[in-house]
């Protein structure tokens, strides 16, 4: 169970209004009460946070309005001390453009080895004037930027798959290798128990950048349907040389994995997880093949359509491909890329997945979304495999869908020339208390992003203890999935329930096995009679019936 913290919106230690490092060690006991295993972290570098903190300047040292090295160790061994794992995130396929590497480019000019670390190119049309290539950025525009050449003209293009503001790194070039192989052992050094890799399938880019006609799909297709190229693989995505640097650093890992320790547990590896929008779960599990990745992110469950048949096929093909390279699968339906699901989820089924909702947008029905991603969060977490879940998700939170747009800072929002509202939504720091100026989140009151006066109803004191609420759920189903061991139990499912049901058993290797039922359709169904309900997403019907859109665990 790993638990996302996205640092600007967790905690805030000084008042400044965005979240820090103190702030999340000093609330790290509520994760050890939730019951997860480990944290991931979103960047905390030093980052001109175009991106936010996407665009890395230092790799090695946090970002002030984050704290300082001293603060990641006390919060590495802050963790460690409650047995908490840190994953921390790395961002391999670009820098930010004030990297000092990308400054030295600037300067040197054309031809030299320090432009050779990015992708730098002479623009088409006989001045130069047009972009080396055709291709788009992922939040909108060309993914090409022209600099000024030393005479203060026109130059070169750089390539930057993201914002103006990132360009890429030159894989093939051996110097951005060895760089990131010392970024990984400084941070191993330090303590980090691994790493989550941003867009690990887009560093190496096909040999001469052909044009490509598609838009690039970052988070996979908005209709959830699976991307298809009609066959061909798009030339910034996916390209098999990628697998060879996760090889590499597989066996960076090794070496402080204690895999050869007599009595080993487990207990001390280091891992890497991929977050990689590819086609196919089939082309996910060639990440983690067993020499390469350890986990990879699953986004195939979190692009379903809320439909019984639509569910089980995606995790049967998830399973499926994880288990043909016998890697554990992975589970999600939040994070701060996309709409919380308990708003996405409030959404008209078969509607297309926004990037982001807003002012005159459609907006979700704040119950319904809730209702079915308490469901939908109790079927994930009886799954076998890893869970990954977004800070706030534990308390419901829906998304921010009427934030002002003047407010926004994605670039997503200005890039996309104002038609994709982008990712704020789900980015709005947490609501602790539910009386307290900002809600608890800092000593000041202040917010870097403006939160939903729904949110003060959801705050964690206003949940914790309270029978029925979003955070008690998730605490019950943490602790029964620990109890039986459903992280490491497989699958079968059940036939003998209507078609918009969904209904399996988990049987762990070691635990009891439980069987759960997830209803969608519109008629209540019935649990095995004599099987005791060990947690459940709502309440049952006055004849103990599981209503709909209602997921239950059964000891079996
Ligand atoms: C994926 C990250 O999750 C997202 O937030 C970021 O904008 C892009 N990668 C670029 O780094």
């Amino acid at each position: 169970m790993v638990y996302q913290i996205y640092p600007r919106s967790w905690a805030d230690g000084n008042g400044d209004g965005i979240g820090d490092l103190p702030g999340i060690t000093a609330r790290l006991p509520y994760l050890r009460d939730l019951g997860v295993d480990a944290l991931w972290l979103s960047p905390f570098y030093v980052s001109p946070q175009a991106d936010a903190g996407y665009d890395v300047a230092d790799y090695r040292d946090i970002d002030p309005i984050f704290g300082t090295l001293a603060d990641a160790d006390s919060l590495v061994s802050a963790a460690h001390g409650l047995g908490l794992k840190i994953i921390v995130d790395l961002v391999p396929n670009h820098s930010s453009d004030e990297h000092p590497w990308f400054q030295a480019a600037l300067a040197a000019g054309p031809g030299s080895p320090e432009r050779e670390r990015y992708v730098f190119r002479d623009g088409r049309g006989p001045n130069g004037d047009l972009p080396p290539n055709n291709w788009l950025c992922v939040f909108g525009g060309a993914s090409w930027t022209r600099v000024k050449a030393a005479d203060g003209t026109d130059g070169q293009w750089y390539l930057h798959l993201f914002a103006a503001k990132q360009p890429d790194f030159n894989w093939e070039n051996p110097q951005v290798r060895a760089e990131f192989e010392d970024v990984l052992r400084f941070w191993l050094d330090r303590g980090v128990d691994g790493f989550r890799v941003d867009v690990a399938n887009a560093l190496i880019k096909a040999a001469g950048l052909p044009d490509w006609e598609e838009p690039l799909h970052l988070l996979g297709d908005a209709d959830g349907v699976p991307h298809d190229h009609h066959g061909k693989r798009p030339p910034m995505w996916d390209q098999d040389g990628v697998h060879e640097i996760y090889r590499v650093w597989r066996q960076i890992l090794n070496s402080y994995n204690p895999i050869d320790a007599a009595g080993y547990s487990g207990e001390g590896d280091r891992i890497l997880c991929a977050e990689a929008w590819v086609d196919s779960p089939e082309s996910l599990a060639r990440y983690v093949r067993d020499d390469e990745m350890h986990q990879a992110f699953n986004f195939e469950f979190l692009q379903t359509q809320w439909r019984a048949g639509d569910l089980r096929e995606a995790v049967t093909k998830s399973l499926t491909a994880a288990d043909s390279v016998g890697a554990p699968t992975t589970w999600v339906l939040s994070n701060h890329d996309v709409v919380r699901h308990a708003s996405r989820l409030g959404l008209p089924v078969g509607t297309r997945r926004p990037n982001g909702i807003g002012v005159g947008d459609p907006q979700p029905d704040a119950a319904l979304g809730l209702r079915r991603a308490r469901a939908a969060t109790a079927l994930m977490l009886a799954l076998p495999g890893s869970s990954y879940i977004y800070q706030g998700e534990e308390l419901g939170l829906p998304d921010s869908t009427d934030m002002p747009d003047d407010v926004r800072q994605d670039p997503t929002w200005p890039r996309s020339g104002h038609t994709e509202r982008g990712r704020d939504g789900c980015r709005v720091p947490m609501p602790w208390e539910g009386d307290r100026p900002s809600y608890g989140f800092g000593p000041s009151g202040r917010t870097w992003l403006p939160q939903p006066a729904s949110y003060a109803a959801l705050a964690v004191d206003r949940q914790a203890g309270a029978p029925g609420t979003t955070l008690e759920l998730y605490r019950a189903l943490l602790a029964a999935r620990r109890e039986h061991g459903l992280g490491a139990g497989s699958l079968s499912w059940l036939g003998d329930y209507p078609e918009e049901v969904v209904a399996f058993v988990n049987e762990p290797a070691a635990g009891e096995r439980v069987l759960v039922i997830t209803n969608l359709g519109a008629e209540p169904v019935a649990a095995p009679a004599g099987a005791q309900i060990l947690v459940s997403s709502g309440p049952l019907t006055p004849q103990g019936l599981v209503p709909t859109d209602t997921t239950v665990w059964l000891s079996a």
